[in-house]
């Protein structure tokens, strides 16, 4: 099957799917391998054991990540994951910085930062969120607050070194997360233009296009394909829509 080595199809479970569900998903997913194209579940810690083995045992094409890391290695950090801990399983994929961590857990661009670097210290791969709330579009300071979520991690030279081998994006719209209001594939294109564009005066524009940038918010099998159709959208980090193995499937298919 050809398809497009430098799409990505990421799900994001949040806070869905316990150890029982995910062995059920796992042993009900039905996925071919794709020449280069890569999928990837971020799954909730306690799954991420369970998640691996039904992996291993199915030969499944998916890479499994967690949803979240702290940015010291051990400590007096109550319910809090470490790398060493998620290495020590064999987890090497973390997403960092989604809206919901920065809305409902207080995270800032500077504890984003740290988690990034740190993150990246410890040989993890990393997707960093970023993304405007309704208010900041209507008010048009789209463009300053994605300026303003990458700019202490693209003037950071340890962060900086790892964009487009280890550190990849995506950008989630907030209004777009869970409510069935997708970007439009127009404002989808420039955004990602947008933040194709701080890249390269910061990185250069080889790392610039090195660097992976998913669309994420309310993407289905219904408005992947033209999304993905765009320039610049290199694959979809997806919420609802990677819950169900056949959706996740279908959105597979459309790559
Ligand atoms: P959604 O979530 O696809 O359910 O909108 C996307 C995300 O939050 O990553």
């Amino acid at each position: 099957m050809t398809s497009n080595p430098r799409i990505l199809l990421a799900g994001n479970w949040k806070m869905n799917h316990g150890p029982k569900a995910t062995r059920e998903f796992l042993s009900r997913l039905d996925l071919p391998k794709k020449d280069g194209a890569q999928a990837r579940i971020y799954v909730p810690c306690l799954s991420l054991p369970e998640a691996l083995a039904a992996v291993e045992e199915r030969r499944l094409p998916v890479q499994i990540g967690a949803q979240n890391i702290h940015y010291e290695r051990s400590g007096a950090f109550t319910g809090e994951i470490s790398g060493p801990m998620l290495s020590e399983i064999g987890i090497h994929q973390v997403l960092i910085g989604h809206s919901e961590r920065r809305q409902y857990f207080a995270e800032t661009n500077e504890s984003i930062l740290l988690k990034t670097r740190s993150a990246l210290e410890q040989g993890f791969e990393v997707l960093l969120c970023i993304g405007e709330l309704l208010s900041e579009r209507e008010s048009g300071r789209t463009e300053t607050v994605l300026r303003e979520q990458l700019v202490r991690v693209l003037q950071n030279e340890e962060c900086k070194a790892h964009f487009g081998g280890r550190l990849h994006l995506a950008y989630e719209p907030v209004w777009a997360i869970g409510t069935g209001v997708v970007a439009t594939p127009e404002q989808a294109e420039q955004a990602h233009s947008f933040i194709r564009s701080l890249l390269a005066s910061s990185l250069g524009e080889s790392k610039a296009r090195a660097t992976k940038i998913l669309y994420g918010g309310s993407v289905t099998p219904a408005n992947f394909k033209e999304l993905l159709s765009r320039p610049g959208i290199d694959g979809g980090l997806v919420g609802g829509a990677s819950l169900k193995p056949d959706s996740f499937r279908a959105l597979w298919d459309l790559i």
